[in-house]
């Protein structure tokens, strides 16, 4: 029996990660935006490539939360994106309102599903929805490492003129300035990219990944990155209804794991049917380790003002 997936916010990430997860073919969607029309015509849309990609999935756009009871993914894109000159931290007060009533309405409909947050500041906007679904932690988790980590894939393979398959990294913590990129678990072929690279072309990598986002708002001017952001989503969803038991990088909120206490931040998981079945810890050096507190304290301050 094919899944069903909701999806809230028909923008450019929602309705991209739609069409993403459409192709697979194992899974109904629904696509939910305040705007009327606007998710109905892209669903539409989208329904109306189905026999191009040899799909038989159901895709319908609706303005009804009561068309998204019983999914078992409901995915939140919806708010505000970034605009030149602005923080994903600028966004706190104007998405915390939309996804604090996104949640409440989700979890009315869908009380058994797993959530996946999207919607900026990233790790805030997580923990917000947590909050509100008293979901168990390994139901309510974000996306934005697997993101981070395809970036600086790019960026590696691009360097070094191999394919992004043979690069594999690691991007520890908030989706924001103070992100973690762990290079010394870099490998390209196996080989750690630190006998590869000299540490100064590293470190500007390591910056262009940090500042990707901004590099991608600074191009548009009227919105933010959508092409990557919903294809790392749509990766999530694939080892959630799959089962995949795949490691990948997520925004999952933290009970002691690395030291850290009651905050959501970006660390490795166990994705599969329930969501994030494990929380990996990795052994980091001491500086790693402070800096993914520093991490988890950026991550704080918006919580603060969120006053959870
Ligand atoms: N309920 C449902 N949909 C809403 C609501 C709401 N309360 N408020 C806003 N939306 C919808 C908007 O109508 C819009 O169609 O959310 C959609 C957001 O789409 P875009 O503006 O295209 O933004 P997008 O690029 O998709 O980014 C969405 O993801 O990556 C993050 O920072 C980004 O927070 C932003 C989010």
């Amino acid at each position: 029996m094919r899944g069903k997936i909701s999806i809230i916010g028909a923008g450019n990430v929602g309705a991209t990660c739609a069409f993403s997860i459409a192709e697979k073919g194992y899974a109904d969607i629904v696509l939910l935006d305040i705007i009327e029309g606007l998710p109905q015509g892209k669903g539409l849309d989208m329904l109306e490539a189905t026999p191009i990609i040899d799909s038989d999935v159901e895709i319908m756009g609706t303005n009804d939360y009561k068309e998204t009871a019983n999914s078992d993914i409901v995915i939140i894109t919806s708010g505000v994106a970034r605009k030149p000159g602005m923080s994903r931290d600028d966004l706190v007060l104007t998405n915390m309102k939309i996804v604090r009533e996104v949640t409440e309405k989700v979890v009315q409909h869908s009380p058994n599903c797993i959530i996946v947050v999207v919607s900026n500041p990233l790790d805030a906007m997580t923990q917000l929805s947590l909050h509100i679904s008293k979901f168990p932690r390994n139901r309510v988790f974000g996306q934005s490492g697997i993101l981070d980590s395809a970036r600086f894939r790019t960026f590696i393979a691009q360097e070094l003129n191999v394919s992004v398959k043979n690069v594999s990294t690691c991007v520890l913590g908030g989706h924001g300035d103070t992100m973690v990129p762990v290079t010394r678990l870099c490998t390209v072929g196996g080989v750690p990219i630190t006998e590869l690279l000299p540490e100064e072309e590293i470190n500007s990598l390591v910056e262009r990944t940090v500042k990707g986002g901004g590099e991608i708002v600074n191009l548009l001017k009227t919105g933010s990155a959508f092409y990557a952001p919903a294809t790392a989503t749509a990766q999530m969803v694939n080892a959630i209804i799959l089962d995949k038991k795949e490691i990948l990088p997520c925004a999952a909120y933290l009970e002691g794991e690395y030291g850290i206490n009651g905050v959501v931040v970006g660390v490795p998981v166990k994705l599969g049917k329930n969501g994030i079945e494990q929380i990996i810890e990795l052994k980091l050096t001491p500086e790693e380790g402070a800096a993914l507190k520093k991490s988890a304290n950026a991550v704080r301050e918006l919580i603060d003002i969120m006053n959870l």
